[in-house]
């Protein structure tokens, strides 16, 4: 019970169709399960509510709440939910991002709907949900933030433009308020998953590429150094229960990758 009474919010707590699991529905799971109570945040209010009811069988408690990053009162609100329900927020945990399912392409072919749309979800949907989360952190001069950038950041050869750019900012933005609101006593962290076996990246991927699930994760698998093999949710959401537990309670502004060694690659 790492998380014993503490109240967390995960944006992204559900998961886009397909086959496995998410790394926000992951990262709830095990908030849950730790004995954290968890707002379930996601514009899919039935994928949230799912979540919700995996956590009501395993005894745990989390409370589906439908929110769109892309539009600010809707945090606002999620953030008064959660006070006005337990009083108190002790960890923010931004997972939601998407690529090429918000039409994400090349330098040459990128759109300004695409980026402007991938830009409004991916980063200032986090800057979003922070400006509302912080001030109840900072009263409390206590809190956690993991904000959930991507390798792609470092990747030198990542084929499309905003997924980059946006996830790239994650980390200057997650360094940004890591010492704005270091004296306030809330640590604030990013993680870059590498590649990981989720819905939206290997059954998007397939789609899109009209290849089939198998021979996406296979190419995905041949990159990681470790195992040979992609990660899975639970191995973002492990590093995500750290930084949000009191083992990391001396740890702030860390970009760290969960990637089995693919960004030393850095490809
Ligand atoms: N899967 C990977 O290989 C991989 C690699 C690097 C980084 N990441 C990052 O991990 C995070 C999660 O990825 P995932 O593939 O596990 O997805 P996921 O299964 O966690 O699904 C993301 C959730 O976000 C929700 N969502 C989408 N738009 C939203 C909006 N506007 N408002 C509220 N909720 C919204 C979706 O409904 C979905 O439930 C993303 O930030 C992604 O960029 C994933």
């Amino acid at each position: 019970m790492r998380l014993a009474e503490k109240i967390a919010i995960v944006v992204g707590a559900g998961q886009g169709p397909g086959e496995g699991l998410g790394n926000g529905r992951a990262t709830a799971l095990l908030f849950a399960r730790e004995g954290a109570r968890v707002l379930a945040l996601d514009i899919d209010l039935k994928s949230a509510q799912e979540t919700a009811a995996i956590v009501a069988e395993d005894g745990g408690t989390c409370v589906a709440f439908e929110a769109d990053v892309t539009r600010e009162a809707t945090l606002e609100a999620a953030v008064a939910e959660a006070v006005g329900r337990w009083g108190r927020i002790d960890i923010l945990h931004n997972n939601v991002g998407l690529s090429l399912a918000g039409g994400d392409a090349g330098p040459l072919e990128i759109t300004e709907a695409a980026f402007d749309r991938i830009s409004a979800i991916n980063l200032r949907g986090t800057i979003m949900a922070c400006k509302h989360a912080l001030p109840v952190m900072r009263a409390q001069r206590a809190g956690a933030v993991i904000n959930i950038s991507s390798v792609a950041a470092w990747a030198t050869n990542y084929p499309t433009v905003a997924y980059k750019a946006t996830k790239a900012a994650m980390i200057a933005y997650t360094q940004q308020i890591a010492t704005q609101n270091a004296a306030f006593g809330i640590r604030c962290n990013v993680i870059l998953p590498g590649l990981i076996d989720t819905p939206m990246a290997v059954d998007t991927r397939a789609r899109t590429w009209g290849k089939t699930r198998a021979e996406v994760a296979a190419a995905r698998d041949a990159r990681v150094p470790l195992r040979r093999k992609m990660g899975t949710a639970w191995d973002v959401a492990h590093a995500a229960l750290f930084l949000a537990s009191e083992e990391a309670s001396f740890i702030t502004g860390v970009a760290l990758p969960v990637d089995g060694g693919s960004s030393l690659l850095r490809e």
